[in-house]
């Protein structure tokens, strides 16, 4: 959909609500990110449910990322369709459909690669494998403490491991082991329970490997736990995706990246001294990850949202310049994922200008 939004126009004359991305600052986050893995043996393989776009994509490819992560079959055959060749799908899938879409994908691109940690899983993509005369790449899922998905033993991976090697049609590449828990936590908690997760992984890769399965992927951790794992020598790559655009709830645990992504947001309403009502409802912000923060505006602070609406509580003693309707706020989502998710396009800018518009074309892709 054309919004009337044009390179090399000015941010404020964008329309509300929407979503832009301060360029300098993904850009120093992005060189940051490749500092910290640099001579540590970690390839990044960032984590596209956050960004949901093909063109960001290729910005940490073009930086020197190896390939993506993507969390559903649909964002990976977005991605795929962009050219991307070196897609991990990081969560399970199951059901005859799906199996024939991933196997599709593997099809296409000999860099496809799923985790699994069921023998139905394996059973159903290895059988239409065989009848596609391909070899579907696999990494066994373990729960390192997560509580998510994955094998919660050494053993059951080997099980699988063994199965895998057993079977036609596939092929064991790889661990996967992200540890959710580990991430957007204040740093204390990350150096105990990071090192806690990896541990697990560590004694399955030793279990599997006793037992002659090789293993080139190593793969999970996140922005909250990218530094780390670039010490601690167990992974080989790291799928941290928040980092590129940041969000309060990463930024309030400590992480070091810049806030790159924020919306504009009008002022529609001004009902009395003490509130304000903006364009950017829960349609526009999520509130998952708490609520989100106006920032550059000393007295303004977001409530709530409504659908469509954002309450806004003023301190009038504390506003350096009146606020009116028609004002634009600049407001920061609390949860990166979940708000890019919502949108269509992202507007980077650059000194005021927009100079790139990025179409989120993976957006509601979560099937
Ligand atoms: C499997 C997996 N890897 C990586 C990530 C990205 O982590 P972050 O957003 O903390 O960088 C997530 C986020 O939920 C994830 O589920």
């Amino acid at each position: 959909m054309n919004r009337g939004i044009h390179i090399g126009m000015a941010e404020r004359e964008l329309e509300t609500p929407v979503l832009v991305v301060d360029i300098d600052a993904m850009e120093r986050n992005l060189a940051r990110m490749m500092e910290t893995l640099a001579d540590s043996g970690l390839n990044l393989r960032p984590h596209l449910k956050t960004a949901k776009s093909p063109a960001l994509a290729w910005k940490m490819i073009d930086a020197g990322a190896i390939g993506v992560c993507c969390a559903k079959l649909s964002e990976a055959e977005v991605m795929a369709n962009a050219g991307i060749g070196d897609i991990l799908l990081t969560s399970e899938v199951a059901g005859a459909g799906k199996f024939e879409r991933l196997v599709a994908l593997a099809r296409r691109l000999p860099g496809f690669k799923a985790v699994v940690d069921s023998e139905h899983a394996i059973d159903g993509i290895a059988a239409l494998a065989v009848q596609q005369g391909v070899t579907v790449n696999l990494l066994i899922e373990i729960d390192v403490n997560t509580g998510r998905s994955g094998v919660t033993s050494a053993a059951d991976a080997l099980r699988l491991a063994n199965h895998i090697r057993d079977t036609a049609g596939v092929q064991l590449v790889g661990l996967h082991g992200y540890a959710g828990h580990a991430q957007i936590r204040p740093a204390e908690d990350r150096e105990v329970l990071n090192p806690e997760a990896m541990e697990v992984l560590k004694e399955a890769v030793d279990v599997l490997e006793e037992h002659n399965h090789e293993l080139t992927y190593l793969s999970g951790g996140g922005t909250g736990s990218s530094a780390i794992d670039a010490e601690a020598g167990v992974l080989n790559e790291v799928q941290a995706g928040s980092f590129l655009l940041m969000d309060t709830a990463y930024r309030d645990a400590g992480a070091p990246f810049e806030n790159a992504l924020s919306c504009l947001t009008t002022v529609i309403s001004r009902p009395n001294e003490t509130r304000a009502v903006c364009d950017a409802g829960q349609k526009t912000l999520s509130r998952d990850g708490g609520t989100p923060e106006v920032t550059g505006r000393s007295g303004v602070t977001y409530l709530r949202g409504s659908d469509e609406h954002g309450n806004l509580e003023v301190d009038p003693a504390a506003l350096e310049a009146p606020l009116n309707v028609g004002d634009v706020v600049r407001v920061l989502p609390s949860h990166v994922c979940t708000t890019v998710n919502l949108h269509d396009v992202m507007v980077g800018v650059r000194d005021g200008i927009v100079e790139a518009i990025w179409p989120i074309e993976a957006r509601g892709h979560v099937w």
